[in-house]
């Protein structure tokens, strides 16, 4: 008989302190049978609990090949849902805070991109001339429609390559959720920025002509995520004149100036090891979420690096950091019990089309 799940309220006056010695135990009780990957972006006394991490390409690709039963998963939803659509249909991806969420990726969904679908088939025929490209920060139910209509799913380590394969078919990309990404990897493949438009979902015709649409090669999807969009081209300039030898690397959801002013544009996983390869006594400003930043701040630290966040406020992925050591140890003790809690399960329908579209990512990269 399934035992009753431990309540959540029973962790939440818990100090974060005393979550620890909990994680630890249940981590040391569960053994092999669990692993908890983890992304970069977590919060720090999460993150030290983590047995794999990586940038989201590096995660789906662990998610895929892990043995484990149980596959605890410190990052946001959609992350949660690729382990789950990767993984084998006897594992089990819990998420520790369902609300958890991405709010990039809440910015398309299924019925705003079935719409402009229908509308650009006033145009052209999107199935024979558009490939849809959704970024993995994306809810399922898009990477099945990617995966129904010819089209597949890139993350921002894969971005450029993805179009180059979606070009060689079809002769229009709709890129969503991140204008911001679908921009920096357009340009980076030689798409002169008046042949990439933006599409706004709350407009009829994205508020485009249809002249705009038939001159486009890419439909830039009008969503960006909140944190990147803090950092400016004044905070690079400021850096600039203050140390005209240091480096400015930027992740490629910043907008395209930030990135155009930046030495380096990658993702998360590319800044950390750019920065680690760096020659010793180097200044880097630095473009993404606040807890990777401090994290390599301190890692590099002995090595005579500074490592400066490139905003002056605080920013952080502040839905990432709902999963805290008290959601940890209530998962865990959970799991120890033999008690599933907040399980990620994507339907079946949903997830083997949504699998198609990752596969041919995961083929290209
Ligand atoms: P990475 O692909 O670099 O992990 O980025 C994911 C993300 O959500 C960045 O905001
Ligand atoms: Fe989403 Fe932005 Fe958080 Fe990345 S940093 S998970 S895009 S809200």
């Amino acid at each position: 008989m399934q035992a009753t799940a431990i309540a959540f309220d029973r962790f939440k006056p818990l100090q974060d302190d005393a979550c620890e010695s909990r994680i630890v135990a249940g981590k040391a009780a569960l053994g092999k049978r669990a692993v908890i990957l983890g992304h970069h972006y977590q919060r720090a006394d999460v993150y030290k609990h983590a047995d794999l991490t990586g940038d989201s390409l590096k995660l789906s690709k662990l998610a895929s090949q892990t043995d484990a039963d149980y596959i605890v998963f410190c990052g946001v939803h959609f992350m949660a849902e690729v382990a789950d659509i990767l993984s084998k249909p006897e594992q089990a991806v819990i998420l520790p805070d369902m609300n958890a969420g991405c709010s990039m990726a809440d910015m398309a969904n299924l019925a705003k991109v079935e719409r402009a679908w229908r509308e650009l088939g006033a145009v052209l025929d999107p199935d024979q001339a558009i490939t849809p490209v959704t970024y993995i920060n994306s809810a399922a139910d898009l990477k099945a429609f990617c995966g129904e209509h010819g089209g597949i799913v890139c993350t921002s380590s894969n971005a450029k390559q993805i179009l180059e394969w979606s070009f060689a078919r079809r002769e229009k990309v709709l890129f969503f959720p991140d204008q911001h990404l679908g921009r920096w990897s357009g340009y980076m493949i030689g798409i002169p920025p008046d042949e990439m438009v933006v599409w706004d979902f709350d407009e009829p015709l994205g508020g485009l002509t249809p002249e705009q649409i038939r001159k486009a090669r890419i439909l830039l999807w009008k969503g960006h995520c909140s944190v990147h969009q803090m950092f400016q081209v004044q905070h690079v300039l400021n850096f600039r004149n203050q140390y005209p030898e240091g480096m400015v690397i930027s992740h490629p959801e910043c907008n395209f100036e930030v990135c155009k002013l930046s030495d380096y544009v990658g993702s998360t996983d590319f800044i950390i090891n750019t920065v680690a390869e760096s020659k010793p006594d180097t200044r880097w400003l630095v473009g993404t979420e606040l807890n990777l930043v401090n994290r390599i701040a301190e890692q590099f630290k002995p090595q005579g690096k500074i490592v400066r966040f490139m905003a002056p406020t605080v920013c952080m992925c502040s839905t990432m950091a709902r999963i805290d050591p008290q959601h940890l140890a209530w998962t865990l003790e959970n799991l120890v019990e033999g008690k599933v809690v907040n399980q990620i399960k994507v339907p079946a329908r949903e997830a083997e089309l949504a699998r198609t579209a990752l596969k041919r990512m995961l083929e290209v990269v």
